[in-house]
């Protein structure tokens, strides 16, 4: 029988008692995480946000009548326990915050049973993930959920104390908007009142924030939902949230002065690390030339090296096609691994045929048994030219030197790729490290084999280098963007730029990424008629919040610092969303469901139930 409260107050959470607090009478209330009976007394290990507490109850102490109601506890029965604080004695629990003292439990509430349940709530858990978030609630009683939780909800105060500080202003923008160019799909919101016509649910509040500046506003920011239908990874959701800010008045290291005292801040704040500034800053040429990667894990070195020069007249066949193909020859050394076994090797080439390479030749220093090279490659080359490559490459007796030749994107995936993955097999990653660093100068277009034409790599708004403007129409592909993106261990947390904010470069810039006039007005009309009345130059950066948080409690999804997230197919298997609705409600919006859809989800209904 569940019992009501009563007029009982709790005096505190479980865990926050101490030592201190010996000889006093207090009432926790929690869940039982277990409870045991053991030679006429029964244990029960009460458990709340806060943590872990043993509560013990004698029959001596607590009268029979509440010692048979201890003896009837389960698993997460909710209780309320009155008691006094007592030491332990010698029998300390070093596992647990409260292990120095317990409950010696006179009075008991059941608030309510417990059915059996569905999976075990412990730390360690075994129990598969689509189970788990079918019974999410459940789920996030366990303590490292518990903890991530917790720890997102000081990352956000600490990005409101901080913001608020430097005289940003918390401003929530429409959900139900127009689609924003933000390249991903859209969520449509179908309209009642304009039947056939569609809501977007916002990518990102972009184009609001830049309003917001022509307002006036001067510094916006929001912990702003964001929609995106795209495929899952570890660190995509298809809703998220981004720590968005907007400044007006101010360049490129403005937003990254303001942006490396944030990051310092909720690092202090959340985990206690302390980040060291100025952050280090890498050109996008650079990144992607040495460690192939926009986003570089810059917590070991291993850069890569190009040796195009120094082969192209050698009589090797691979490096000499792709040359001649317009391609490069590149290489990564690595330092003392000239004598690794064939077959790591060998799942090197895997790795580098993975990310779309034909092969990778490697070249082994100094390793053969007459001292000469172990060399995938050495029957098409001279002696000396071997030797070329090696002194080209820097490299030392003993070294392993891998190459990749194909088309410059091809190489640089490949061998960011095999980067990481030394990186990771050579354990050259220290634990605890924070390697941030800021990726600058993104180039401002990007081409499209798909579509055939130029698209823009950030977001149709970015603002350009002033110095490239002149190769707009000559070499579009030359022209830098006032772009940004803070890189942290190898993952993207946020990027953002400059915007543009003259009517002629949008115009030009529109025109380059093929909208016509009347295309553009359609679109983003609204915001380009506001920038007619006195735009200021504005900038600004958005964190997708959930990967900030996830970094910060060291984990593997994004899914485990979201309260309710997503499967992997976007579904929900909680509230079992998306699902099917009422005719009446898709007459109300004109809405008719494809015969053809509704025939196939019939089939595969019945394939799934045999
Ligand atoms: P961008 O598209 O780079 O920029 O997004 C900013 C950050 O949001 C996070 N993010 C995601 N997180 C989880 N799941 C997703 N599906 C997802 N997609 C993106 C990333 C990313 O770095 N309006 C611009 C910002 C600006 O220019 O101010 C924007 O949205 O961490
Ligand atoms: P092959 O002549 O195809 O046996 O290749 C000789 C060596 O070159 C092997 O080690 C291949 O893995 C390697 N190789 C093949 N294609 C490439 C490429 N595009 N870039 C780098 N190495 C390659």
């Amino acid at each position: 029988m569940a019992e009501s409260l009563k007029g009982l107050k709790r005096t505190c959470r479980c865990a926050e008692l101490t030592v201190d607090d010996i000889g006093k009478e207090v009432t926790v209330m929690g869940w039982v995480q277990k409870s045991r009976n053991k030679g006429g007394l029964v244990f029960t290990d009460m458990r709340d946000r806060s943590g872990i507490l043993q509560v013990i109850f004698e029959e001596d102490i607590c009268g029979s009548e509440v010692f048979e109601k201890a003896g009837t506890l389960h698993s997460e029965y909710c209780i309320a326990v009155t008691g006094k604080v007592r030491s332990r004695g010698k029998d300390v629990n070093k596992e647990l915050k409260t292990g120095a003292i317990e409950i010696e439990a006179k009075a008991l509430r059941i608030l309510s049973e417990s059915a059996p349940l569905p999976f075990p709530i412990e730390s360690e858990t075994k129990t598969r993930e689509e189970l788990r978030l079918k019974y999410r609630y459940l789920d996030l009683r366990r303590a490292p959920l518990q903890r991530n939780i917790l720890m997102r909800s000081k990352l956000a105060m600490s990005v409101r104390n901080f913001l608020d500080e430097e005289g940003f202003i918390e401003i929530e923008t429409p959900t139900l908007i127009k689609s924003t160019p933000e390249g991903a799909r859209d969520y449509l919101v179908p309209s009642r009142v304009y039947q056939g016509e569609f809501y977007a649910l916002p990518q990102s509040p972009q184009l609001l924030k830049q309003l917001l500046m022509c307002s006036g506003f001067d510094r916006y920011f929001q912990l702003a939902r964001c929609y995106r239908d795209e495929d899952l990874r570890a660190d995509r959701q298809p809703e998220f949230t981004q720590i968005d800010m907007e400044l007006s008045f101010v360049d490129v290291d403005d937003v990254i002065d303001v942006n490396e005292r944030l990051i310092k801040r909720m690092f202090k704040d959340v985990i206690n690390v302390d980040v060291e500034l100025p952050i280090q800053r890498i050109t996008w040429q650079e990144a992607m030339d040495k460690y192939g990667s926009d986003k570089p894990d810059l917590r070991f070195g291993l850069p890569i090296c190009d040796i195009s020069e120094t082969v192209k007249n050698t009589g090797f066949g691979v490096f000499k096609s792709a040359l001649e193909a317009g391609g490069v020859v590149r290489g990564i050394r690595v330092p003392g691994e000239g004598h690794m076994p064939r077959k790591k090797i060998d799942a090197l080439v895997e790795v580098a045929k993975y990310y779309g390479g034909k092969g990778l030749a490697y070249l082994c220093v100094n390793c053969a048994e007459d001292g000469g090279h172990k060399c995938s490659f050495a029957k098409f080359m001279t002696g000396e030219e071997l030797d070329a490559i090696v002194a080209a490459m820097g490299a030392e007796k003993g070294d392993l030197l891998v190459f990749a030749a194909d088309k410059l994107n091809v190489v640089r995936n490949v061998l960011g790729n095999v980067r990481l993955e030394l990186g990771k097999q050579l354990e050259l990653i220290k634990k605890d490290d924070w390697k941030f660093t800021w990726v600058t100068e993104f180039p401002l277009f990007e081409w499209s084999e798909e579509e055939g034409r130029y698209m823009a790599m950030h977001h149709p708004f970015t603002a350009p280098m002033e110095e490239d403007w002149q190769y707009i129409d000559s070499d579009p592909g030359r022209v830098r963007a006032k772009a940004y993106d803070i890189v942290l261990n190898g993952t993207e947390l946020g990027g953002g730029s400059v915007r543009i904010h003259q009517a002629d470069v949008q115009e030009k810039m529109l025109e380059k990424l093929g909208f016509t006039p009347e295309r553009a007005n359609e679109q983003f009309g609204f915001l380009l008629e506001a920038f007619k009345y006195g735009v200021p130059p504005h900038a600004g950066l958005a964190y997708g919040m959930d990967r900030v948080a996830m970094w910060m409690a060291g984990a593997e999804s994004i899914r485990d610092v979201m309260a309710f997230p997503k499967l992997k197919d976007a579904s929900d298997a909680m509230m079992g969303a998306p699902s099917e609705v009422d005719n009446s409600q898709l007459d109300e919006l004109g809405i008719l469901v494809d015969p053809e859809v509704l025939k196939a989800k019939e089939k595969n209904a019945e394939i799934s139930n045999e």
